[in-house]
């Protein structure tokens, strides 16, 4: 059986109590499950990692998927190091026990103006590190209504991939967000949703990259909607935005995941 993933993406949200609160009410529901085969990953604030990592690190608290709970930062530098204030590296993330590092989120693409180039750098970084990456990428509602969706993703994959060898992309895991669904209630149809996951796929075979490597979904998922997306083929879990701000929300779509 392969593994699942389930990523939460807080954004810009909770503050380090709520964050904790949080924590402390999800841990004790996932002693109650047997999900070996689960990775779940929570990406808070950069602020919060050294926080949620010690609640995670409890391991009494947390079996038996302890082993199965990642700490996840929301981005990284594409430096190693250097006079760059305020930011943060990928080895200052390994060094507090950060497993996964989410890449070219479409809010960074389109607030940061992150390109593809950067990402690779980035990613470079993260693998140098240790850690995880989980490559977001995704198209716009333009490139969708102009049927250059899938152009746009190859092209995201290929600029930045371009330089890795397949056994280092098999480190990664690939997040499909399309912006359009992100954050509006317009969840991708089914459709749509094995349609892109398909073409990662062949995408990713093309470069003898094995199928181990995941590709999760985002964009608008609830405890709805996403069981019908699990089962999607080629959908190895989700990235969970708003419904992951919610303990009882966020394990409605754990079980979902596990069913
Ligand atoms: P929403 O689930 O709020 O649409 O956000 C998805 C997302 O951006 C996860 O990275």
């Amino acid at each position: 059986m392969k593994k699942k993933y389930l990523i939460a993406n807080w954004k810009m949200y909770k503050t380090v109590q709520e964050a904790t609160h949080f924590m402390e009410a999800l841990l004790p529901q996932l002693k109650a499950i047997d999900g070996p085969e689960l990775v779940l990953g929570i990406a808070p604030s950069f602020v919060h990692l050294p926080t949620i990592g010690a609640l995670i690190g409890d391991k009494k608290s947390i079996s038996p998927l302890s082993n199965s709970i990642q700490l996840v930062a929301q981005n990284c530098h594409h430096e190693a190091a250097g006079a760059f204030t305020g930011e943060v590296s990928a080895g200052i993330l390994a060094s507090i026990g950060v497993g996964g590092v989410l890449i070219g989120h479409s809010e960074r693409r389109s607030y940061q103006k992150e390109d593809n180039l950067l990402l690779a750098k980035k990613i470079k970084r993260v693998l140098e590190n240790g850690m995880q990456p989980f490559l977001c990428c995704g198209e716009s509602l333009e490139a969708r209504k102009s049927g250059s969706h899938q152009a746009v993703v190859q092209q995201q994959l290929q600029e930045s991939l371009a330089g890795l060898t397949s056994k280092e992309i098999e480190k990664l895991a690939i997040a499909y967000e399309p912006v359009w669904a992100i954050g509006t209630g317009q969840v991708a149809g089914l459709d749509v949703i094995t349609e892109m996951h398909t073409f990662i796929r062949k995408f990713l075979s093309d470069q003898c990259v094995s199928e181990k490597v995941p590709i999760l979904y985002g964009g608008s998922c609830n405890p709805q909607n996403v069981k019908a997306i699990f089962n999607c083929p080629n959908v190895a879990g989700g990235l969970i935005g708003s419904a992951s701000l919610q303990v009882d929300q966020f394990m409605k779509i754990v079980m979902a995941l596990l069913e």
